[in-house]
Parts: C-alpha cells; sequence; structure tokens
C-alpha cells in the first residue's frame, strides 16, 4: 500500500472516529464503516484504528476474527458460507463443501483466481432444523442438496 493509499484510508478512519467517538465501543462499528467503504480491513488500517481508540491492535484483530462479516483480506465478489458443525454434517454440508471446492477449484478459506468468489465454512447459522444450510453474499439458503446448491452458484455474476 503506497502512502496516498495510506493516507485516504487514514483520513476516513478519523472521519469515523469523528462519527462514532472514541469509545471501545465504537469499534465494531467503526470496522464495519471502514470495510464498507474498502472491502476489507487492512493491517495498516488495524494499527490505525487501535490507535485511534487506544487499545491493542491486537484486540482489533480479534474481532475482526471474531465476526465471520469482518475481513482482515480481499474477499471475493461473492461470499459462499457453508455451516460445519454436526448437524449440517449430519444431513450433507460435507457434500455441498466438495461440491463447492471441486467446482471453484479452491479450499475453504479461500477465493478463486478471478475474484468471483469467497468460500468459508463457518459455524452454525441457527437454522440447524432446516439443514443443511448454505449463506451467499447475507442471503440464507435452507434445506439445500449439491444440486440446489450448484444451480445457484452457477449463477452468481
Ligand atoms: S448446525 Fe448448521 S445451521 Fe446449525
Amino acid at each position: 500500500m503506497n502512502d496516498n493509499e495510506k493516507n485516504i484510508r487514514n483520513d476516513f478512519i478519523q472521519r469515523l472516529i469523528d462519527k462514532h467517538g472514541i469509545n471501545r465501543t465504537a469499534l465494531l462499528p467503526v470496522l464495519q464503516d471502514f470495510q464498507n467503504e474498502f472491502g476489507f480491513i487492512d493491517e495498516h488500517s488495524i494499527q490505525m484504528i487501535a490507535f485511534a481508540l487506544d487499545i491493542h491492535p491486537v484486540e482489533v484483530s480479534s474481532v475482526i476474527s471474531f465476526y465471520s462479516f469482518l475481513y482482515d483480506k480481499p474477499m471475493g465478489r461473492n461470499v459462499v458460507r457453508i455451516c460445519k458443525n454436526i448437524v449440517c454434517e449430519f444431513h450433507g454440508s460435507n457434500e455441498i463443501a466438495n461440491t463447492i471446492k471441486e467446482e471453484f477449484k479452491i479450499n475453504a478459506g479461500e477465493t478463486t483466481e478471478d475474484g468471483k468468489l469467497t468460500f468459508e465454512l463457518i459455524s452454525c447459522f441457527g437454522l440447524c432444523d432446516r439443514s443443511p444450510s448454505m449463506m451467499v453474499n447475507g442471503n440464507v439458503y435452507e434445506n439445500m442438496n449439491r444440486e440446489s446448491a450448484l444451480k445457484i452458484l452457477r449463477n452468481l455474476r
């Protein structure tokens, strides 16, 4: 990242601090707004946000790791999540996950080379009674199987 890109991010972080305040409860909304603007929260900005809120950068990174909707690396245009918990696994989530790996030639936690899709395995969506479930760009699909998942994923742009 060059100095100009850093300055743009620094200015934006300052505006977020002006908006949300310097209380540590501002951390989550600052991270969300930052990501909405830049797509993910880079290492430089993690340091700057931590400095602005007077907290340790590790704490900022921990919050990003804890919330599956926050990213510290570039994500694909589409983010596909499959539940890896035992209930969904029992109902076939593994088969869907394997289908995604084969179709897009990526493993969990990876993004396709063309930036079209990021695939993640995450814990329970809270839809265990309609498992296996799949989340695509925040939309939830229930009672999935290999064919229904592929139909949705092949229509992604
Ligand atoms: S176990 Fe998969 S949604 Fe709850």
